[in-house]
């Protein structure tokens, strides 16, 4: 029964991220819409022991090494702390790390640092508190900020921000997020809008390209090439007025990094999505429930991503949004 995730064109899938929730206490505009969706019901969700249970088979059969938690938003499940807490204790010890929004992170990030997660990226697309309002449909913008300290201060660092830059809303800001990133030590990254909208009012000719991140930050900073191994990730980052200061830009749309993605996800409801932009998934859920044992879910979880296709296809002709919407993919 061993075995690591392959697929068939011979990438192995190390990294898992688990969406722990589909809910949200924002409402990005560029996400979900104002009266949110409908959500995921109670018996559908995974209980924090079946999420630690596939976690375990991933880690102990399947060879993932990093396992993030995203949502909707991660923070609002009740179990996160415990769930954090079983996954770190397991052999080989996976890296833990957390996509949050950040509302409520001051308050949590004590007990998470303590019960094992590593690392944070918590998502902040402007500073501008009228902007935020305007982009997220809730007044927190101090809640963030106040997630991002709190972060740092109880240690899960490095603490990125994760800003996509929208046209007409906030693609001036790229420079003033630079320099709040380098003024609090948060390592920022920039990211090109993908088409997972729940309401599919993405557009190729309006997205933010990378080049157009680039030039902007261009205007007030020294950009030169990162010399670091850029392995999986899908940031390429550069140096900032030298070094070693950072920025990353995330260009999933102009600059894809399907070639060397590594990723698997799981879904709150335990579908197996081999890619963010899979059109299939496979139904660990199920298979738990009527009684799988371990090497039949790393089974059906193998079978699920030798079927992962090449690349997200955005360009193709025949390109299909997924019918599941970002908020419940988890990013
Ligand atoms: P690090 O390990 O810190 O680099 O995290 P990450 O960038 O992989 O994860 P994060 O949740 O912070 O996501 C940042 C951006 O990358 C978001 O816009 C994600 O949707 C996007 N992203 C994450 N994984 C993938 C992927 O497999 N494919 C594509 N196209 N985008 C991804
Ligand atoms: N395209 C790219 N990134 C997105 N995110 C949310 N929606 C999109 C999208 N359509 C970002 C969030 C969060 C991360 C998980 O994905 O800002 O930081
Ligand atoms: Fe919530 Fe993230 Fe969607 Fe914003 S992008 S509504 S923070 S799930």
């Amino acid at each position: 029964s061993d075995g690591v995730l392959v697929d068939r064109f011979g990438r192995v899938a190390r990294d898992l991220r688990v969406s722990l929730t589909d809910k949200c206490n924002l409402r990005c505009t560029y996400c979900m819409p104002a009266e949110g969706l409908p959500w995921l019901a109670g018996p559908e969700l995974l209980t924090d022991e079946e999420i630690v249970r596939l976690v375990r088979v991933a880690v102990e059969l399947l060879g993932v090494t990093e396992v993030r938690f995203t949502g909707g938003e991660p923070l609002i499940r009740s179990g996160l702390v415990d769930i954090v807490t079983a996954v770190a204790a397991l052999e080989p010890r996976p890296r833990v790390s957390l996509t949050t929004n950040g509302i409520g992170l001051d308050r949590l990030a004590p007990a998470l640092r303590a019960a094992g997660l590593d690392r944070v990226n918590v998502s902040l697309d402007t500073l501008d508190p009228d902007r935020f309002t305007t982009l997220t449909r809730r007044p927190r913008l101090d809640a963030v900020l106040a997630g991002l300290a709190g972060a740092a201060a109880a240690g899960l660092n490095p603490v990125k921000i994760n800003s996509v830059l929208m046209r007409g809303l906030n693609e001036d800001e790229a420079p003033a997020l630079l320099r709040f990133a380098l003024d609090h030590d948060y390592q920022l990254r920039i990211i090109e809008q993908m088409p997972l909208d729940a309401q599919h009012g993405w557009a190729r000719d309006t997205m933010v390209t990378a080049e157009e991140i680039l030039a902007s930050l261009r205007t007030v900073f020294d950009l030169s090439p990162d010399p670091a191994e850029r392995g999986a990730a899908p940031a390429e980052t550069w140096l900032v007025d030298g070094g070693p200061a950072r920025v990353g830009v995330i260009a999933s749309v102009t600059r894809p990094f399907c070639g060397d993605c590594d990723r698997t996800r799981l879904t709150a409801d335990g579908q197996v999505r081999a890619c963010l932009f899979a059109t299939e998934e496979s139904d660990l859920r199920a298979a738990l429930r009527t009684g799988a044992d371990d090497d039949e879910l790393a089974r059906r979880w193998r079978t699920a991503m030798w079927g992962k296709r090449a690349g997200h296809g955005i360009d193709d002709p025949t390109f299909l949004q997924p019918t599941r919407p970002m908020s419940a993919i988890g990013g």
